[in-house]
């Protein structure tokens, strides 16, 4: 299995995922800003990648800060931060992963230990990121029965973590198990990380897949061909609600609406206890480009307004379940998330 970012030879090793299905283009990144590029220009996507990325980043940050002192360092250290910081709102693992950095390089003695410190940090993330995930695919692989017809929406596979995935690590693990699943895969408008990488990925494992055009997902719900829906998350807030890819919410809805059970796979580091409900979670608006252009083509004419949120929050009442590593939350989600982030140190 592909390992969508990794350490190699002193470099950030990621896969272009602009490149995907077409090409299989590996970029090496040695500069701080140049990470931070990647992730806004979306060669490295999905929340908990994003996490080990951008923990990545401050590692190489570290290395590039010109420093005497612990306090000059800190000082250069506070703008690789910001920088990567900037790149995109949404992702709690982002954010997570860089203040989980910064209190490593508070607590070093001094600027050669930072620097080692950092490092080993974020390789010991890249390592947990594929174990976590592992775990939530064992808790979320009971959801899943045998025949079971899963639909999910953009890429919440290997190349949105380390390894492996968060929901494709559910479909993945009850595969594992013997059971035989057949995966329906919206496309995602506007970037198609449903078609171009979801679709890549289980081509490659061999696991039996539809490819749907994200306003077909109502019929097939309604004609009771769905068993269940399971979708990834960027940002999960204390009540429960769940932000995720554009689209998610119109899904949630349809899968209430029609009796489907809606599930939400991710790591407790997209938990954000201190952002109360869905309505504070910072919602990502793109390049307007995206929607009036495919691939480099224009599809739209000239001169039409478009929009382009890149994720919608979906309220916590439409989610059946969280499988996290640390279980399958239920509702009520307040008490739930609360214990399932605190058991984590
Ligand atoms: O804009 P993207 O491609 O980064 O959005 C990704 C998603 O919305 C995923 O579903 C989410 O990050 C979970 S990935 C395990």
């Amino acid at each position: 299995m592909i390992r969508t970012v990794q350490w190699a030879d002193g470099k950030v090793r990621i896969i272009d995922q602009t490149k995907l299905p077409a090409q299989e283009v590996y970029l090496d990144i040695d500069d701080y800003q140049e990470l931070a590029r990647a992730i806004r220009e979306m060669r490295i996507r999905g929340a908990p990648a994003l996490g080990v990325a951008a923990a990545y980043g401050v590692a190489l940050g570290a290395f590039q800060v010109q420093a005497a002192t612990k306090e000059e360092f800190l000082a250069g250290l506070h703008d690789v931060i910001s920088t990567i910081g900037a790149t995109r709102p949404t992702a709690r693992n982002l954010f997570w992963a860089l203040e989980r950095m910064q209190r490593v390089a508070e607590q070093a003695p001094d600027v050669g230990t930072a620097r080692a410190r950092l490092l080993s940090e974020a390789l010991r993330m890249e390592r947990e990121d594929e174990e976590i995930n592992r775990a939530i695919g064992r808790h979320g692989a009971a959801l899943i029965l045998d025949g079971f017809r899963v639909l999910t929406h953009c890429n919440a596979g290997a190349l949105a973590t380390v390894a492996y995935g968060t929901a494709l690590g559910v479909i993945r693990a009850a595969v594992e198990d013997g059971k035989r699943v057949h995966v329906y895969i919206d496309e995602t408008r506007p970037l198609l990380q449903g078609s171009r990488l979801t679709a890549w990925e289980l081509i490659q494992d061999g696991i039996p897949a539809t490819l749907v055009t994200d306003n077909m997902a109502g019929h097939f719900l309604r004609r009771g061909q769905i068993n269940c829906v399971v979708v990834g998350a960027d940002r999960i807030a204390a009540n429960g609600d769940v932000a995720n890819k554009i689209g998610t919410y119109t899904l949630a809805v349809l899968a209430h609406e029609n009796g489907v059970p809606f599930y939400v796979a991710a790591p407790t580091s997209t938990i954000d206890l201190s952002t109360a409900t869905g309505d504070d979670i910072p919602i990502e608006e793109r390049d307007p480009a995206e929607v009036t252009h495919l691939d480099g083509k224009q599809i739209a004419p000239e001169g039409i307004t478009a929009a382009n949120p890149a994720f919608d929050v979906t309220p916590h009442r439409y989610v059946s379940a969280i499988v996290t590593e640390k279980g399958v939350l239920r509702p009520p989600y307040g008490p739930a998330l609360a214990r399932a982030v605190s058991n984590e140190e």
